[in-house]
């Protein structure tokens, strides 16, 4: 690394996209920052955490499982595994709504992370208050490259066979991939890329320095990739991604998301005999059609294409149902001789013909504009549309205690807004204090 200009330094010569250091000093930020990679400090992002960790999005997932139990037999636990849980807000969610849909004696939740300090801030923070552990969750140490060294936070071998259903959501983003095209007379093409920023990496503070990567200048160049020489696991992927590469326009470079197909291929062995995967990511379309990933704060995205997982689903030979918006693509694989009916109805009742993600989404932008009381009847029916989709978050209590403070009620305000600070894990409401100070006053 040396000094390019002033105030400007080499931070990686050419490298190919996959191996730079990026990916290592996103691990590092997730690993250092943990929780706290979700506080939505920059206010232009909508991460895709405040979806995923959303009640009604775990309620709806917990009814693909409801839908899928005629066919699981009766005496069977309902093991479930969520990879790079992050804050853990969704497995809460998920063991909630079973509660709610009459499983949860049944269910064991694997809640994983190849991140210890998220795992200890789960307990610390106790996300699972009400829970049993090693009876209704374990908390499990997992790098979703390598299933098999799953251990429990006590350091115990954690067996992953048999899985009703795996959660991804918007994990597989974080493995490597490597842009490729197609080069004239049938050679390939990958990208490599040349990295200048402000700051040293050794010396930044990632961790504090949120706009680290947003300050990097990223120069982009194509390199013969020759098939010959590239990784077991490349060489193992490609053919299904030169078929997917032959789909796109001419010229146009596809996301080999090697690594992703790895895990999914892993996964799929891991399932019991219906189990099912969801997968949610970013999008890889729109503002994000000719782009190979996004940095949220400092940590890496790497876009992938929906098409590519979908066709490398179908080739395992799983049924697929999806979905997508602006916030997120959701896939679910199932493994099934026929599409099953029930599951197809309950994904597209919740997710197509009507989005309630969206919906919860949608609900809670137009009541954050609502501050008038001579409003309060227009935020009562909203209210009670929230409340239908979850009355178990944070949020939903955040805003209940907010139609009592406009009416006037603020004893009530106080209660709600009580209750909702001591479930806030994530600092997701850091205006809570100030609203139970005002009340004070
Ligand atoms: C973008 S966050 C998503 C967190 C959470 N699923 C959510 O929806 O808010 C990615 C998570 O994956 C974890 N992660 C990154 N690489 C991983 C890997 N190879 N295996 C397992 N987890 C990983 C990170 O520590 C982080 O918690």
């Amino acid at each position: 690394m040396s000094n390019v200009a002033e105030n400007s330094y080499l931070i990686e010569d050419w490298t190919d996209y996959d191996k730079s250091s990026l990916y290592n000093l996103s691990t590092k930020y997730y690993s250092e920052r943990a929780c706290d990679s979700f506080l939505n400090q920059a206010d232009t992002i909508v991460l895709p955490n405040v979806v995923t960790s959303a009640y009604v999005h775990a309620h709806i997932l917990a009814k693909f499982l409801a839908a899928n139990l005629s066919r699981i037999p009766a005496n069977k636990k309902l093991r479930v595994l969520e990879f790079g849980s992050g804050s853990g807000l969704f497995a809460r969610h998920f063991l909630l709504a079973a509660a709610e849909l009459n499983y949860l004696d049944r269910l064991e939740f694997l809640v994983s992370d190849i991140s210890d300090l998220f795992l200890i801030q789960m307990k610390e923070r106790g996300v699972f208050e009400g829970f049993t552990e090693g009876k209704h969750y374990q908390l499990v140490n997992l790098n979703l490259l390598d299933l098999d060294s799953a251990k429990t936070v006590t350091g115990e071998h954690i067996d992953l066979n048999d899985l009703d259903l795996v959660v991804s959501n918007y994990v597989l983003n974080a493995l490597p991939m490597i842009p490729v095209r197609l080069a004239a007379e049938g050679s390939f093409e990958k990208l490599q890329v040349k990295i200048t920023g402000p700051e040293l990496p050794k010396e930044v503070d990632l961790v504090n320095n949120l706009n680290f990567f947003s300050s990097l200048k990223i120069e982009e160049r194509w390199v013969d990739y020759d098939i010959e020489s590239v990784s077991d696991i490349e060489k193992k992927y490609f053919e299904i991604f030169k078929k997917h590469l032959n789909t796109l326009a001419p010229g146009t470079a596809g996301r080999f998301s090697y690594k992703a197909l790895e895990a999914m291929d892993k996964i799929h062995s891991k399932l019991s005999e219906f189990g099912m995967f969801y997968l949610a990511d970013i999008p890889s379309w729109g503002p994000n059609a000719f782009k190979f990933y996004s940095f949220y704060t400092n940590a890496l995205a790497n876009l992938i294409s929906e098409n590519l997982v979908i066709d490398f689903a179908s080739s395992l030979g799983m049924k697929i149902l999806k979905q997508k918006d602006q916030n997120l693509f959701r896939i679910l694989f199932y493994k099934s001789e026929n599409t099953f009916e029930p599951l197809k109805t309950s994904f597209n009742k919740d997710l197509v013909f009507s989005n309630k993600v969206n919906l919860f989404k949608k609900i809670t932008d137009l009541l954050k504009n609502i501050d008038d009381v001579a409003l309060l009847d227009v935020y009562k029916t909203l209210l009670d549309k929230l409340l239908a989709l979850d009355n178990k978050s944070v949020t939903s209590l955040v805003f209940q205690g907010d139609y009592y403070y406009l009416a006037g009620d603020s004893k009530t305000a106080l209660d709600f807004y009580k209750k909702a600070q001591s479930i806030d894990f994530c600092n997701h409401h850091p205006d809570l204090d100030s609203k139970i100070k005002m009340i004070f006053i």
